[in-house]
């Protein structure tokens, strides 16, 4: 499974980069306006930014919610850098502008997927990636990690090309269930990441051989 960073922190994003796991960058518009980009220049800017960091795909939400405007700022967001990938919301017009940018070799995020029934449509459309929100089907008490395993399995069964991308990714333990359900790929908070390196065990097994290694090298 391949690992994203889901923030516009360009701080954390050179972290994970730095650590040497990092597969690409998923961002939305809450994610930028954290980061306290606003602006049309600034946004575009911090986008470039972003994509000269990561070798990997980048994901730059649309804004627009007709087909008209998602094309136009699709096809503008397309060219700021090589890897960035058009994300466009789960709905009738982002269908109708995944299968132009498709079509047009223009690769795309299917963002706010809730059900297995989206996900068919935005396979059927031809989207590069969809990104099912994990940690928002917990919210409601229902099962994310089972939607990704069901995903997971029509995909498979229908040979669609399309990857899913687990996103809402809230802790460690998410990205690991989602590893096993069949995810392609996690978009994860730095700190849940990070979070996979902690076990007790390694801490405890660390200190003792380096307290066995001392004990024996000294005076030497
Ligand atoms: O990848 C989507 C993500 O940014 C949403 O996360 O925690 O707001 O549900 P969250």
């Amino acid at each position: 499974m391949r690992f994203f960073i889901d923030t516009a922190d360009l701080d954390q994003i050179k972290e994970a980069n730095d650590l040497g796991v990092l597969d690409g960058v998923t961002t939305n518009p809450s994610l930028m306006a954290k980061a306290g980009i606003s602006g049309a220049k600034n946004i575009e800017d911090h986008y470039k930014k972003i994509a000269s960091i990561v070798e990997g795909d980048v994901s730059a939400e649309v804004i627009a919610t007709d087909y008209k405007g998602i094309v136009a700022e699709g096809e503008y967001l397309a060219q700021l850098a090589p890897n960035i990938v058009v994300k466009v919301p789960m709905i009738r017009e982002g269908i109708k502008a995944i299968r132009h940018f498709s079509d047009n070799g223009i690769k795309t995020n299917c963002t706010l997927v809730f059900s297995p029934g989206q996900a068919i449509l935005a396979a059927k459309a031809g989207a590069t990636y969809i990104s099912p929100f994990v940690g928002r089907v917990d919210d409601i008490n229902w099962d994310g990690i089972g939607l990704i395993a069901q995903i997971a399995e029509i995909y498979a069964v229908q040979m669609y090309e399309t990857e899913i991308l687990a996103a809402s990714i809230r802790n460690s333990k998410h990205i690991v269930d989602a590893a096993q359900a069949g995810a392609d790929i996690a978009t994860c908070p730095l700190h849940t990441i990070l979070g996979l390196l902690k076990h007790p065990l390694t801490d405890i097994g660390l200190e003792k051989f380096l307290a066995d290694h001392r004990k024996s090298n000294q005076g030497a």
